[in-house]
């Protein structure tokens, strides 16, 4: 047997440790593997190389991805808005050809909820498909958690933490702009583990009256210090995203970014105090897996290959705690997992005076 793997879309620590395992479980069955470079970009050049122990050796705790990746590129199978899309069938006739041609008889995609929309129209033009979920914004349905999502909430526990210190000495408001295009799992992970005062997501409409409330109340208290956590996909009240100058990519798609400065700007001129934002970026995708995310990605390689073997083809690896299960790609990427309005997440943040900026 041969099974072809690909990493797409924005990546997610975490990629190299299910590239790893995959090939380590292969290897135990004769099977060979073959890594295409720059995702799906790589089943129309034709990039490829193969994979074995003595190339993939030594990759479990690095971040990023061995064979490179790219978002959206020729494949975009959901619209700027995240409506899914028809790719184009001279496309997928032709990454199926590769795949033919390679003589595979899976494909592992791993990616985001872009990524496996278009595995999923892969799957439909005949590729044999396996999907395994990643992305740092956990914004994935079908899985009980992304892959890359503790390793990113785990850094902007530890930027939040920080924070505190210098916050207090200066009597600051600061604010810590996270990514989340979607949905505020890290924000509210982080406002919860790191100790923020407010955090602000996609998923709860804000105002300003709210977060000056929060921050009147601290200095009433005695605590002259102020920190919290903004979601780069929270909407400006009243208004929409924030997006970053650079506006629009080739892709179509909104670069989004800024919102933290724009607030802190905001909040300076009305409650007086001085503030500041901190932008974690792509420092959230970057570094080493968390101790979790090396596991779930082990176990995610291993379950693909298990797959694989079952021919459970259009399947998406996913985390059934305490098991890895697996369900429908078509299933996963029907809807998006954002933050429900009445998950324990968001009463545990209010429990904790945790400010949402709503009323
Ligand atoms: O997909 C996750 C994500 O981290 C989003 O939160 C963010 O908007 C996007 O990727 C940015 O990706 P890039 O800068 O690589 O286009």
């Amino acid at each position: 047997m041969r099974i072809g793997v690909l990493t797409a879309g924005g990546d997610a620590p975490g990629l190299n440790a299910v590239i790893r395992a995959l090939v380590k479980s292969c290897r135990r069955r004769n099977w060979h593997v073959i890594g295409f470079a720059q995702g799906f970009e790589g089943l129309l050049s034709g990039a490829h190389r193969v994979l074995n122990e003595e190339n993939t050796h030594g990759i479990l705790h690095l971040g990023g991805t061995v064979l490179g990746t790219v978002s959206r590129g020729h494949f975009p199978a959901r619209t700027a808005e995240g409506e899914l899309r028809r790719l184009d069938p001279r496309l997928l006739i032709k990454a199926r050809e590769t795949c033919e041609g390679l003589r595979l008889h899976a494909l592992i995609c791993i990616g985001g909820d872009g990524s496996l929309a278009t595995a999923q129209e892969l799957f439909q033009a005949g590729v044999p498909v396996i999907g395994v979920p990643k992305t740092i914004d956990n914004d994935l349905a079908g899985t009980a958690v992304t892959l890359g999502f503790d390793s990113a909430a785990a850094f902007a526990t530890d930027a939040v933490g920080r924070l505190h210190s210098t916050a207090d000495a200066h009597g600051r408001v600061i604010l810590v702009e996270v990514m989340g295009r979607h949905s505020g799992w890290i924000a509210l992970h982080a406002a919860l583990t790191g100790g923020a005062d407010f955090a602000l997501i996609p998923e709860v409409a804000w105002d300003f009256p709210g977060l000056l409330q929060k921050i009147q109340e601290r200095e009433a208290s005695g605590r002259h210090f102020t920190i919290g956590v903004v979601a780069e996909g929270a909407h400006w009240p009243r208004g929409g995203l924030v997006v970053q100058s650079s506006a629009v990519a080739e892709t179509g798609e909104v670069r989004l970014g800024g919102i933290g400065v724009r607030l802190a700007a905001e909040l300076e001129a009305r409650c007086g105090k001085e503030c500041r934002c901190v932008v974690l970026g792509h420092l959230l995708r970057g570094g080493a897996p968390t101790n979790f995310d090396r596991l779930l990605g082990t176990r995610f390689g291993v379950r693909a290959v298990e797959l694989a073997a079952e021919r459970r083809f259009g399947m998406m690896v996913s985390y059934q705690p305490p098991e890895v299960g697996f369900v429908p790609i078509q299933e996963a990427i029907r809807k998006r997992n954002t933050i429900p309005p009445d998950s324990s997440l968001i009463a545990s943040a209010r429990a904790l005076g945790i400010a949402l900026g709503d009323t």
